[in-house]
């Protein structure tokens, strides 16, 4: 999961490779370095690497006065050695510089065969024992115009494991070679230049027209041409895409954080995601895809494989599914269901849900699903052309643009919006979904954006709130039915930014133990939708009162509890029925963004996290 960026150019390409870094950051942020050739006079290599965010090593950069026309650079999360200058990437080996983003499993095993050969280590990474590897395979080569290329053909011959790399050699003025296997990397074309990196917008100052690799692929970069060569060694010609990715769409704009603007997005974020849906009149399958029809009307049951935010989109789905599509549904973490023994069913469809589409353990899922027998898999992703989607055979693009903050958000609220359309679909295809239903829900569809926008008017009612938490050193999330999934994510999201320790039950669950932990400093945050259940969790939150805990209660306008019956309570001023899980995330999101920034974290890149987890 750490960021690769490459360049061979006819102008200096430090500013290329340092720009590229800092939009890379979201995939690890705790060291970083770059490699050039062509600037030094001695046509030496020059290489910087520092800890921390890459605005250090662009001070390095600009004090050491780095240039060159041909250069790779690396933004890491730490795997293998702690982040420190000597593990920073690029690692040498005589002539050879590499970055490299994944992990080599057979890094032991080659280390030892290396050193007999004579190389020295001095990083504690598997990196380097690409490093050595290539060096060791240049050695051996007779000297053809493609050395470099041939030796790193050789070399991931022989790595086991996932990897995205790029490599220079001092001796080689003019390639750049780069291979990826389980790992992202990308080619961008330019105008007598070209570039690699591991995803879109680290180019997107340079190139829109892009060529994703494949898994094997080997390339061979020059300043004119790109040449790419298939696991076989055949040479392949790749599809280019233009990207429609926009500067401004990975720009911060008006807002000081990525997260709070990915929040405020979130209105524009989901009427993208449901534009082909809104203006319709009807629902119709082949919006999963050409095939939807034939495999939804085969299906059986479901089966969601995803992790974190996009795990406690699937618990959502679950009673969407389960409730109004009467389908039944399982719900697993990935890591989880890729070592787990189960049952197959062929007649399951299998859904992966993730933002990146890179994630290691879902991807590892579905591949194990589909060697288990199962063939129905529809993935519900955000980024075109990510391994998940390629894998599938169904697609649901989630259309919430970059999400750049380590912190989920828009992802969440657009997938929720997915699986309510695919439930919708699904419901109608089973003959749950009368055409009065289907006009009731379309429209309350077309309404959602307006409703998040009311929504998000609750910021100041939550700033307050967030000024309480600030001492706090746990919290309790509460929520009944599918509510409770989103009591999940609002709880993952005050961990993961402001650090403070939060957990979150099913209401019901409270008095088995939980309970014990609830006094004076506890603060217990209650979702409290106007649903079948708000009688049942208001008993609940009696419980929580009666031992002195501080409630904190977001309520719709309709439900009935007064200042009573709670401390504290932000009424929503909308409210979506169905679509009601997707409202009450707002608060959450907003109350962690706003906990995190008082206590002075850094929101958008807290600590040993990282946003796309390409390892396991
Ligand atoms: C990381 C991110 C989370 C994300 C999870 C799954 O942990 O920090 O925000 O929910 O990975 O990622 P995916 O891209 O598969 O949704």
């Amino acid at each position: 999961m750490c960021g690769i960026v490459g360049a061979i150019a006819r102008r200096n390409v430090v500013p290329i490779l340092l720009e590229g870094l800092k939009r890379l950051e979201y995939r690890g942020y705790d060291s970083a370095g770059a490699a050039v050739l062509g600037g030094a006079a001695d046509g030496k290599l020059q290489r910087i690497r520092s800890t921390g965010r890459v605005v250090e090593l662009e001070k390095l950069a600009q004090a050491q006065g780095l240039n060159g026309d041909l250069g790779i650079a690396h933004t890491r999360w730490a795997t293998h050695g702690v982040p420190s200058e000597k593990n920073a990437h690029p690692h040498v080996s005589g002539s050879v510089s590499v970055v490299h983003n994944g992990i080599i499993e057979n890094h032991d095993a080659m280390r030892e065969a290396l050193r007999a050969k004579g190389y020295v280590f001095v990083s504690d990474t598997d990196t380097e024992v690409i490093a050595h590897l290539i060096n060791s395979n240049l050695r051996d080569d007779p000297g053809s115009g493609h050395a470099l290329f041939d030796a790193v053909r050789r070399s991931v011959a022989e790595l086991v494991g996932a990897y995205a790399i790029a490599v220079i050699s001092e001796a080689d003025r003019d390639h750049l070679i780069v291979a990826r296997h389980g790992a992202p990397l990308l080619l961008g074309l330019g105008d007598g230049e070209n570039f690699a990196a591991s995803d879109t917008s680290a180019l997107i100052q340079v190139t829109q027209r892009v060529i994703y690799l494949e898994d094997g692929d080997v390339a061979e970069l020059t300043r004119a041409a790109v040449e790419i060569v298939d696991t076989q060694g055949n040479a392949v010609e790749r599809a280019v895409h233009v990207s429609q990715l926009s500067a401004a769409a990975v720009e911060l704009g008006p807002y000081s954080h990525y997260m709070q603007k990915e929040i405020f997005e979130q209105p524009m974020a989901v009427a993208n995601t449901l534009e082909m849906v809104t203006s319709a009149q009807s629902l119709a399958p082949q919006l999963f895809g050409v095939d939807a029809e034939k495999i939804f009307g085969d299906i059986d049951s479901v089966l969601i494989l995803a992790c974190g935010t996009s795990f406690h989109a699937g618990m959502v789905a679950r009673y969407w599914l389960e409730g109004f599509a009467g389908i039944p549904c399982n719900v697993e973490i990935a890591s989880e269901y890729r070592y787990r023994q189960s049952v197959p069913n062929p007649k399951a469809l299998v859904i992966t849900i993730s933002q990146s589409g890179e994630t290691a353990d879902t991807l590892a899922a579905l591949q194990y699903a589909k060697s288990l027998g199962h063939q129905y898999c529809l993935s519900i992703c955000n980024v075109p052309e990510s391994a998940l989607v390629r894998a599938a055979n169904l697609r649901f693009l989630t259309r919430a643009g970059p999400e750049i903050g380590v912190a989920s958000t828009k992802a969440f609220t657009t997938q929720l919006a997915a699986l309510a359309l695919l439930t919708m679909v699904l419901a109608k295809m089973r003959g749950r979904l009368p055409a009065v239903r289907e006009t009731e829900l379309l429209k309350s569809l077309r309404h959602l954006p307006t409703a998040l926008q009311s929504v998000l008017e609750v910021e100041p009612q939550i700033e307050t709130w967030a000024r309480e938490f600030v001492p706090r050193h746990h919290a309790l999330f509460l929520g009944r039915g599918i509510h409770y999934p989103i009591a999940m994510e609002g709880a993952l999201k005050l961990k993961e930014i402001s650090y403070i320790h939060a957990e979150a039950y099913a209401a019901g669950e409270l008095k088995h133990g939980p309970l014990a932990l609830v006094d004076k400093y506890m603060p217990v945050i209650a979702i409290a939708p106007n649903d079948a259940l708000i009688e049942k969790l208001k008993s609940n939150l009696q419980e929580v009162k009666a031992r002195g805990g501080q409630l904190y209660v977001i309520a719709d306008q309709d439900t009935r509890l007064t200042g009573d019956d709670v401390l504290h309570i932000i009424r929503l001023p909308d409210h979506a029925g169905l679509l009601s899980p997707i409202l009450h995330t707002l608060p959450l999101q907003l109350l962690a963004y706003h906990v995190a920034l008082m206590r002075g974290n850094d929101v958008d890149k807290p600590r040993n996290l990282a946003k796309s987890v390409t390892v396991e």
